[in-house]
């Protein structure tokens, strides 16, 4: 039987889980396959429970299960702790590093029903539907790093293996081939050593793969091209920081950071999160948006199960409720209905 480790985590992560869970059990419901559903502690719900970010049982479970539905970790309650104890740093890329998530893919797409909603204008956003493909386990977020006194100072060191860069820049072909043959490689190779290497392999893949359309920009031209006219963009591979940053802003040309969905994989098993973080801001008031956690349940089943059609039919239930007018917080514009968490799991649920 098919094994999901579950990990709400922090914040709004013990709220937004729940909604994806009874999603896909509602979905997994109507097929003939039986998954088992198993929940560990994560981040600084596992500190307050086990001492520990990442606890030997939640990493073990994690391993010996075929995909990881994970919420969020962080809160200040944990900021003063040192990175190797702290939720962020010690549990999630603990978990990442750990289990070799290093491709991880968020899609970006506006919704039609959410463009009236966006904070961007319409004739920008309309038919906005790229990929965005962030290294995960490399760069300057696993890096040696530390401090001196006198002068009081800090590093952090970026290193980028040519292994580490051939796997995710394959994965950008790769996908690229199944879309539309463009791919845009996102470096700063004007500065950067590591971003030279990646722009070197980059060029040598391109002729292993003749028919994609192989461009590269530099990561701050990226930026302001992604909001100057992201129709541009097909699919974007990144390292490791540059993605995470480049997809928090693409996420509002999806409307809102609570619609950005993800799929971290390994080659053998992955890990399906939403892409923002645990939103202490509202943590615990039944306000965060649950979409993103639950459109990352439907890439679970397309991308760890083979399940096209109950990704699909979950994909549709949201395009549903946002049509019918649902609308969490993060997507209300003034004189709309504003649901909460359970509401908005609800009317998945309903749409299903
Ligand atoms: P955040 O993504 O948690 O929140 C940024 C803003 O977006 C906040 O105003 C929040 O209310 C809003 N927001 C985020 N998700 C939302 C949702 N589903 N519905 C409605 N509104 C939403 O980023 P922030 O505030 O920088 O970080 C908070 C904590 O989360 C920190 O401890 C940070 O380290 C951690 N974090 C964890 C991540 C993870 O577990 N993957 C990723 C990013 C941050
Ligand atoms: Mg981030």
């Amino acid at each position: 039987m098919p094994k999901i480790a579950v990990l709400p985590g922090d914040g709004i992560g013990q709220e937004i889980i729940p909604q994806a869970v009874r999603v896909l059990k509602a979905v997994l419901a109507e097929t003939d396959a039986e998954f088992e559903f198993q929940d560990y502690p994560i981040g600084g719900a596992a500190i307050e429970l086990v001492g520990k970010a990442l606890p030997d049982e939640t990493l073990q479970g994690c391993r010996e299960a075929d995909a990881v539905l994970l919420g969020a970790v962080g809160g200040h309650q944990w900021d003063h702790l040192p990175a190797s104890e702290r939720p962020e740093t010690a549990a999630l890329l603990g978990l990442r590093k750990g289990l070799n998530f290093y491709a991880n893919i968020r899609p970006v797409r506006m919704i039609p029903s959410l463009l009236a909603t966006s904070t961007l204008k319409e004739n920008v956003l309309d038919g906005v539907d790229m990929v965005v493909i962030r290294e995960l386990t490399g760069g300057v977020y696993f890096g040696e790093k530390g401090r001196s006194d006198n002068p009081r100072s800090a590093y952090d060191k970026m290193t980028y293996s040519e292994e580490e860069i051939r796997r995710i820049l394959i994965q950008g072909f790769e996908t690229a081939m199944l879309r539309s043959k463009k791919l845009c490689s996102v470096d700063k190779a004007n500065v950067l050593e590591t971003s030279r290497l990646w722009r070197e392999i980059a060029n040598e893949l391109a002729k292993e793969y003749p028919e994609v359309e192989l461009t590269h920009m530099y990561v701050d031209n990226a930026a302001m091209q992604l909001v100057r006219n992201p129709k541009q963009f097909d699919v974007i591979v990144t390292e490791n920081m540059f993605g995470d940053i480049l997809t928090d802003l693409a996420s509002m040309l999806g409307g809102s950071i609570g619609m950005l969905s993800s799929a971290s994989l390994s080659g053998t098993q992955g890990m399906y999160e939403p892409a923002h973080g645990s939103a202490p801001d509202i943590a615990g008031k039944n306000l965060a948006n649950p979409l993103a956690t639950i459109l990352s349940a439907a890439l679970m089943l397309r991308y760890s199960f083979g399940m096209e059609a109950e990704a699909l039919r979950i994909e549709s239930a949201v395009e549903k409720v946002l049509e019918q007018g649902y609308r969490t917080g993060d997507l209300a514009q003034a004189g709309d209905k504003v649901v909460g968490t359970i509401e908005m799991g609800d009317a998945v649920l309903a749409a299903l």
